[in-house]
C-alpha cells in the first residue's frame, strides 16, 4: 500500500558529459537536482529554483536550459553538457582561464552557470560585440561581480577565436 512518502519513479537513460547515465529517479525531481543528488554532480548550482537566476544553467542535446525547470524525466534518452566535463573543449576550458584571468568570479556561485551559457554564446555568436554579449549573459545573475569582468573574459575569448586560436569544429550554426 503506497504511502505519501511513497513518489512515483522512472528510469532515466541519459549521456552525462560523455558518460552513459541509468537511474531510477523520483518523476518530480528536477534535472539540476538528479545531477547533484543522483550522480554527484555538484557543478550545477540552484540559486532561485524558479528559472530566474541562471544558477542552474545546462545544455540539453545542445540546447541551454534552466536545469530547474526541467524535469529529470524530461530529460530521459538525452545529451546533457554540465560545466564538470573531464574533458572540456577547448572553449569551456579557455572561458575558465579567461575568468579567473579577469577576476570574473568572486565567490563563484553563479560561475557554473556562467561558463555555461557562455560557451554557448561563443559557439553561436563568434562576432558578437560587447553589447551583445551583456544581452546573451543577462539571464544569468551574479551577485558579486557587477558583471564587467564576466563580460570581459567573454569577450576575450571571443577575440581569441576570431584570432584562430580554437581548431575544433565545435563551432555552430546559430539556431535562434
Ligand atoms: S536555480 Fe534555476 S534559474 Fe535559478
Ligand atoms: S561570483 Fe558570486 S554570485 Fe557571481
Amino acid at each position: 500500500m503506497p504511502t505519501p512518502n511513497d513518489h512515483p519513479t522512472r528510469r532515466v537513460h541519459v549521456e552525462i558529459n560523455g558518460q552513459a547515465v541509468v537511474r531510477d529517479v523520483e518523476c518530480r525531481k528536477h534535472l539540476t537536482d538528479f545531477l547533484r543528488e543522483d550522480c554527484g554532480l555538484k557543478g550545477s548550482h540552484l540559486g532561485c529554483e524558479h528559472g530566474v537566476c541562471g544558477a542552474c544553467t545546462v545544455r540539453v542535446d545542445g540546447q541551454v536550459v534552466r536545469g530547474c525547470l526541467v524535469l529529470a524525466a524530461q530529460a530521459d534518452g538525452c545529451r546533457i553538457e554540465t560545466v564538470e566535463t573531464e574533458t572540456p573543449s577547448p572553449r569551456l576550458k579557455a572561458l575558465q582561464d579567461a575568468f579567473i584571468e579577469h577576476n570574473a568570479l568572486q565567490c563563484g556561485y553563479c560561475t557554473p552557470g556562467m561558463l555555461m551559457a557562455a560557451l554557448d554564446l561563443v559557439e553561436r555568436r563568434p562576432d558578437a560585440n560587447r553589447e551583445e554579449v551583456r544581452a546573451w549573459m543577462s539571464g544569468n545573475y551574479c551577485r558579486c561581480t557587477g558583471y564587467h569582468a564576466i563580460v570581459d573574459a567573454v569577450c576575450a575569448v571571443l577575440a581569441q577565436q576570431s584570432a584562430g586560436r580554437f581548431s575544433d569544429a565545435a563551432q555552430r550554426e546559430d539556431t535562434e
